[in-house]
């Protein structure tokens, strides 16, 4: 055994018991959401259409809200505790005095992160009474793992999927349709929204503005149904909280605390689940922490404007004040997919715009980002979601600062997700697929 520990378990009986909700901690009071000056109200609509516990959470002002037990329990089915590894291989190979330390969500039965929020609005929506829930997806990622958790306490699930993504990642689909979930390549012909630009274009490529609009209207239309959303709101980042508050828990145990918590975002729920423990620390306990969210040039919305924007392209929801490129921005697809949205949650964006979080945005080709990534699949062996590999490259290139400054600062990462229905897109940018690739070829490509 090393002297430096690899790997930091928790045990099951660890299992934090309460997730942690930041609001009252925040140095401002959050704007809460609010309706348009034209038009029906979207506020009043939100109890038809959500799970009324998540709705009470979302501007909840309690600090520690309790994790029910039976979810705790599907939480334990669902292999949590996760262990944070420390990554020496990958400190070896850049020759960095920096510490690196990840945590492991690539370990979730899906494959990403979001099985933690898709287990509680599961189960709090079937407590609730309801048969069938809705949702969108980009990378793919949420709705396998509603489908899962759907699965699991015993609902019915219907996904509309991004249908550019959708379409090259049928092993995905035939993973979601394994957890009885019904999949629609969005914009579907199946609802109103889906069906005007269908008609105008059966190869739409949809986004997940277009696909969120879509599952608002078909829960709106059944009263069993609610809609439920991976990301962006306040309660599904307190959900993951479970990811920095196991990590916290990890840290004290071999008596290390991070300078530096790097993340992937989207629409924030990753992030926030890893950061937003430790940034409760900075705001409350004084800790000099620094925080880096990593983006794609396609979708820096931490980098748009702090504004009142809409969450959805067909302007069903509430306005939100987010960091936001606007919501029926462009955006060209990448593999990174799921961090592909105009808007950055209302809590993270509040805390960006008071500085802080620091963003870097990397470009759409992505050969930086799965450059790195393939460096730690190398060294450290488990293969990224494409979304995380924007996580290893931010920590890369931190580490490689130290090496330069001789600095030994602790860099924490979360790893949201595993690749391995993402081969293909890595095969692709890394140019994989042609014979010719030499080894030096790849060595250099490496940088190692
Ligand atoms: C593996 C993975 N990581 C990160 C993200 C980014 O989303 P969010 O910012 O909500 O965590 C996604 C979104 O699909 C994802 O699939």
């Amino acid at each position: 055994m090393t002297a430096v520990p690899r790997q930091i378990q928790l045990d099951v009986r660890e299992l934090p018991t309460r997730w942690y909700n930041i609001i009252p901690d925040l140095p401002e009071p959050l704007p809460g959401p609010k309706d348009p000056d034209v038009g029906p109200s979207r506020l009043q609509q939100l109890p038809n259409l959500l799970i009324h516990e998540c709705l009470g959470q979302e501007m909840s002002s309690e600090r520690w809200v309790e994790i029910p037990e039976e979810l705790r329990e599907l939480y334990l089915q669902a292999g949590r505790p996760r262990p944070l590894f420390r990554a020496l291989a990958l400190e070896k190979a850049l020759g960095t005095p920096a510490q690196l330390y990840y945590k492991s969500e690539f370990y979730s039965p899906t494959g990403s992160h979001k099985v933690n929020t898709a287990l509680a609005q599961a189960y709090y929506a079937r407590k609730e009474g309801k048969k069938r829930l809705t949702t969108e997806t980009g990378a793919g990622q949420w709705g396998t793992a509603l489908a899962y958790a759907c699965s699991l306490v015993g609902l019915e699930c219907t996904v509309y999927w991004v249908r550019a993504v959708h379409r090259w990642k049928p092993d995905r689909l035939g993973l979601m349709k394994m957890f009885g979930a019904e999949v629609h390549a969005s914009p579907s012909p199946r609802t109103e929204f889906g069906r005007k630009l269908y008609e105008q274009d059966p190869n739409h490529p949809g986004s997940l503005g277009i696909a969120i609009s879509e599952g608002l209207e078909d829960a709106g239309k059944d009263p069993d149904a609610v809609y439920s959303l991976g990301s962006v709101l306040n309660h599904v980042l307190m959900h993951q909280t479970i990811i920095g508050l196991e990590t916290q828990k990890q840290f004290e145990k071999i008596g290390v605390y991070p300078d530096l918590v790097i993340s992937c975002i989207g629409g924030g729920s990753n992030f926030g689940g890893f950061a937003l423990p430790f940034l409760g620390d900075v705001l409350t306990k004084g800790k000099k922490t620094r925080f880096i969210a990593a983006q794609s040039q396609v979708a820096p919305n931490l980098q748009g404007e702090y504004r009142y924007d809409f969450a959805d392209h067909a302007e069903m929801t509430p306005l939100l004040k987010m960091c936001t490129l606007g919501h029926t921005a462009q955006m060209a697809p990448i593999k990174g997919d799921g961090l592909r949205y105009h808007g950055c949650s209302p809590i993270l964006s509040l805390l960006r715009h008071l500085g802080y979080i620091d963003t870097v945005a990397y470009p759409a080709d992505e050969k930086h980002v799965f450059k790195h990534a393939l460096t730690f699949i190398r060294t450290e062996g488990f293969l990224p979601a494409p979304e995380s590999a924007y996580s290893i490259c931010c920590a890369i290139d931190e580490a490689l600062k130290c090496k330069e400054t001789g600095e030994p600062k602790v860099i924490a990462f979360n790893i949201s997700g595993h690749g391995f229905m993402d081969i293909q897109g890595y095969r692709e940018v890394l140019g994989f697929d042609q014979e010719s690739t030499s080894d030096e070829k790849r060595r250099t490509l490496l940088g190692i």
